[in-house]
């Protein structure tokens, strides 16, 4: 099966000294979203940035900011995020009591809605939110790092969740420890957008980004 698969680098591996750049540099190499991990030191055990830095970044591309929340919790934030420039607006399951009531928040912000689940989740929990989401984010590492190793049982959460979604215009998207070697395993299973951190942003140079964002694409293409 061939399909389109969208690339998503995750600057959370890049160089914050120079965001920005970052930003400019993964973009010209290829990247067609920009993916933003937001952490809290509460929902996961790490802090990285809000909503100021997202709005400082904002300026240097008109690609789609994906922004992943691991915060909670969530609600309180979601119009920050939303003016901040977010295109995306994903919150985990396991971070709001009231996951219908926070996803239909984010829409009536005018952003797309996504579900995260971590690997423990099960995939039902979104079968009664289908209709209010635009994107599943499926958790293939415990969030809080970059540079962790993938968890293969995750490949039949994906399966399940393509199975579930059926016809509906949902994308699937896989975080954590996407390399060349997992890419084929979660596309062929349904996946269609790939976060990457460190396969993306290792060799911190643009040409190392183009080499490295086109080796993955290739590789999730030619299943
Ligand atoms: C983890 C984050 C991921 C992370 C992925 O909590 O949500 O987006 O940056 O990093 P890699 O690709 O290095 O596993
Ligand atoms: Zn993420």
């Amino acid at each position: 099966m061939t399909r389109d698969v969208l690339i998503a680098p995750s600057v959370l591996a890049s160089d914050f000294s120079k965001l920005g750049q970052e930003v400019t540099d993964v973009v010209s190499a290829g990247a067609d979203w920009i993916h933003l991990d937001v952490m809290d030191g509460h929902f996961v055990p790490n802090i990285t940035f809000g909503p100021d830095v997202i709005k400082s970044i904002r300026p240097y591309t008109d690609k789609i900011f994906d922004t992943h929340l691991m915060i909670e919790p969530c609600d309180p934030y979601l119009e920050a995020f939303a003016k901040a420039g977010s295109d995306i607006i994903t919150i985990h399951a396991e971070a709001t009591r009231h996951l219908d009531r926070s996803l239909q928040a984010i829409r009536d912000l005018g952003k797309k809605a996504g579900v995260s689940l971590n690997p423990a989740t099960p995939a039902s929990v979104i079968e009664y939110v289908l209709d209010r989401i635009d994107l599943i984010l499926v958790m293939t590492v415990n969030p809080g790092f970059g540079g962790q190793k993938f968890i293969p049982a995750m490949v039949d959460k994906v399966a399940r969740l393509k199975a579930m979604i059926g016809d509906r215009p949902i994308d699937i998207e896989i975080d954590g420890g996407v390399t060349p070697e997992t890419a084929p395993l979660v596309a062929k299973a349904g996946a269609n957008v790939l976060v990457a951190g460190s396969a993306v942003f290792k060799g911190n140079a643009v040409e190392s980004y183009r080499a490295n964002i086109t080796s993955i694409r290739s590789a999730a293409s030619n299943t």
